[in-house]
């Protein structure tokens, strides 16, 4: 069965039911593209012969990384290098998706001092984040051009298909829990206010990037602390984004408070 094909709801087809996660590669020199590094490494993982290869975090906003050898893709100058990298994953026919993100509070205070998130709950990890400051209307309207921007230079650039980063405690994923959103306007509260700024991003992507264009999503099944994103929260998001036509659910867990996916 794992050699069967497999076909998602927008019409792609995988040809295989293997499937690589997103890898952080820390690649980038300073001018944040994709370097040869990537096309080397994405030439040998395409020899596995995934149905599918996933992308580390590509970052839709250069003031919130994730790394600072993070891609970051907001305008077509990557679009070059981003094709050479490619067209080496994509060697033997298989989808290459790129996974976006937006790192909010769990950005390094290296990067960003004072980064965006849904509340002002710092992360406290020996001062390695700084004080995060509470997204006005305005900046949630912009994140949700950022990441939909993003997808679409994805698509420009050769990825198959996209992966919105909604887990591990990144923006998006920070936006889902009750621990670090705080807000009472309509970004916080309910699961339904919770989960809007993820849907609103999905829906803009959608209609930006076409109905035949995969779209997943990475998910918490939850984040593994009190108070914070639940099992059942998670299975509320699943069943909105399973209504939005998502063509692919990877379900993790875990933030930087409590660090499971990081193989450590
Ligand atoms: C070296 C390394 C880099 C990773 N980079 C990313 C990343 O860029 N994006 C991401 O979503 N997950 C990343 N992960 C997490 C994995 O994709 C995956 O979620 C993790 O191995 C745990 O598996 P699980 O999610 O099935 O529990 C990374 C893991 C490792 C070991």
């Amino acid at each position: 069965m794992l050699h069967t094909p497999f076909q998602l709801p927008c019409g792609a087809i995988l040809q295989n039911r293997l499937a690589k996660a997103a890898m952080t590669e820390r690649l980038c020199r300073a001018d944040q593209l994709p370097h040869e590094d990537h096309v080397r490494l994405y030439e040998s993982w395409a020899e596995a012969r995934a149905g599918l290869m996933i992308s580390g975090n590509i970052m839709v906003d250069r003031k919130h990384l994730e790394s600072g050898g993070n891609i970051i893709l907001d305008d077509e100058s990557a679009l070059p290098s981003l094709s050479r990298m490619t067209d080496a994953g994509k060697k033997y026919g298989h989808h290459f998706w790129a996974q976006i993100s937006h790192s909010g509070r769990q950005t390094s205070v290296l990067v960003n001092r004072h980064p965006l998130a849904p509340s002002d709950v710092q992360l406290k990890k020996m001062g390695l984040f700084g004080k995060p400051r509470q997204m006005t209307e305005e900046q949630i309207e912009t994140v949700i051009r950022q990441f939909v921007h993003t997808a679409v230079l994805c698509k420009k650039g050769g990825f198959t298909g996209i992966q919105l980063h909604s887990a591990h405690g990144y923006l998006l994923s920070e936006f889902l829990s009750p621990r670090t959103n705080t807000r009472t306007d309509q970004w916080g509260g309910s699961i339904e206010n919770r989960a809007r700024l993820l849907m609103r991003i999905v829906k803009e992507t959608r209609e930006a990037v076409g109905a035949e264009f995969p779209i997943g999503v990475k998910l918490n099944s939850a984040d593994f602390q009190r108070g914070g994103f639940s099992p059942d929260d998670s299975l509320q998001v699943i069943r909105m984004l399973h209504d939005a036509k998502v063509d692919l659910l990877e379900i993790s867990g875990g933030t930087y408070e409590n660090v499971p996916f990081s193989g450590e």
